[in-house]
């Protein structure tokens, strides 16, 4: 073989791919049917812990994990081999990016088909937090409801309601999921405030809200629902200074992660009475909550599951496989958030390496 240049592409049925959990069958049926070896973590309904997943990443050639598998720099450089890591899941916040971009590995996500799932889930939330459903729900259960009255469960409207006023809906983060969660506010004839940390460009072009500053959308909005990906910048951006500004009839909606709420401030602000109610599906310690939060009777609480539809997942599971499958041919996979890594030596190292090509014939 002349030098740099590729070996002859491996067949798959060498090359081994390792699934943290298990994913819907559509996922790994389709890795199956290439050839690969395909290997599922069961750990007896737990994940993966971190000696575990050092052990599979090692040994593996292909990574595909949930956004609960934690993948730090680390863990990242243990797997010389590894071509790739296919995260079952839109959010990416779970792994390194830069170390994996330094080290020559492709990552994927799955973007774009648990866009409106999850956006559902949202105004589920809204209108549940909004209108006190699950207390509502409760009450019939606890058999507490014995003579119907005027002031009872008194929530929030989301329509004009009785007031006749619009509602704000404000937005913080205006990628796919944020923009679809706009689009459904116009059923409900509401004013859509926006603060996307990309800019004000997407909210106008997109005909379906008014760009704001944080502050502002902070203090004029009935309902906040969050749509920013975790980052160092976005870790804590609602906390004890912008839940004090919101209105006390303000209900707070999270479907991105966790963190981006100061958790113990919120159940600070839901206690006494500084807002009025909140939707949650993420965590900031997830699966903790923070002590207090489950015994706040204005709070949804939902196990993190805003993409959690039968067919969504099912083609998420499968978006994730075939962004695996082109990882294990070293080809470009088709939902990389870190492009840049093709253009590196560091990636075409790990496509070359003579073991990857030995082990091929030699599996
Ligand atoms: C869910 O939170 C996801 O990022 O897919």
């Amino acid at each position: 073989m002349v030098e740099g240049e590729l070996p002859p592409a491996a067949p798959l049925m060498a090359r081994r791919v390792f699934v943290t959990r298990p994913i819907p069958a559509a996922g790994t049926d389709l890795l199956a049917a290439s050839g690969a070896r395909v290997t599922v973590w069961s750990g007896r309904g737990d994940a993966p812990r971190a000696d575990d997943l050092r052990a599979a990443i090692a040994a593996t050639d292909v990574l595909l994990p949930l956004l609960t598998e934690e993948l730090d720099a680390d863990l990242l450089a243990a797997a010389p081999q590894l071509l790739g890591v296919a995260n079952h899941a839109a959010g990416h916040d779970n792994i390194d990016l830069p170390a994996a971009t330094e080290l020559g590995i492709p990552v994927s996500n799955t973007p774009d088909v648990l866009t409106e799932t999850t956006a559902d889930l949202t105004w589920a939330l809204l209108l549940g937090a909004g209108r006190r459903i699950v207390e509502a729900d409760r009450f019939m259960r606890l058999g507490n409801y014995r003579l119907w009255g005027p002031q009872l469960l008194l929530g929030e409207d989301v329509s004009p309601g009785g007031d006749g006023r619009r509602k704000n809906l404000g937005i913080i983060g205006f990628g796919r999921i944020g923009e679809a969660v706009a689009r459904r506010a116009r059923g409900f004839d509401m004013n859509v405030l926006v603060h996307h940390p990309g800019g004000p460009e997407r909210v106008m072009a997109s005909g379906l809200a008014q760009p704001v500053d944080l502050a502002t959308l902070l203090r004029e909005s009935d309902f906040i629902s969050l749509h920013v990906p975790l980052t160092s910048t976005t870790r804590h951006m609602i906390g004890a200074d912008e839940l004090r500004v919101m209105k006390p009839t303000a209900v707070l909606v999270n479907t991105s992660r966790g963190a981006v709420v100061d958790e113990a401030a919120l159940v600070v602000a839901l206690r006494s009475g500084q807002i009025a109610a909140a939707g949650l599906d993420v965590y900031e310690h997830e699966p903790a909550m923070t002590a207090g939060l489950a015994e706040l009777p204005n709070t949804v609480l939902l196990p993190h599951v805003g993409s959690a539809s039968r067919s969504t997942r099912e083609a998420m599971a499968v978006i994730a496989a075939t962004n695996a499958l082109a990882m294990l041919r070293g080809e470009p996979a088709p939902h990389c958030i870190n492009a840049a890594v093709y253009q590196g030596d560091a990636f075409a190292r790990r496509v070359r390496r003579p073991d990857a090509d030995a082990r091929s014939h030699n599996p």
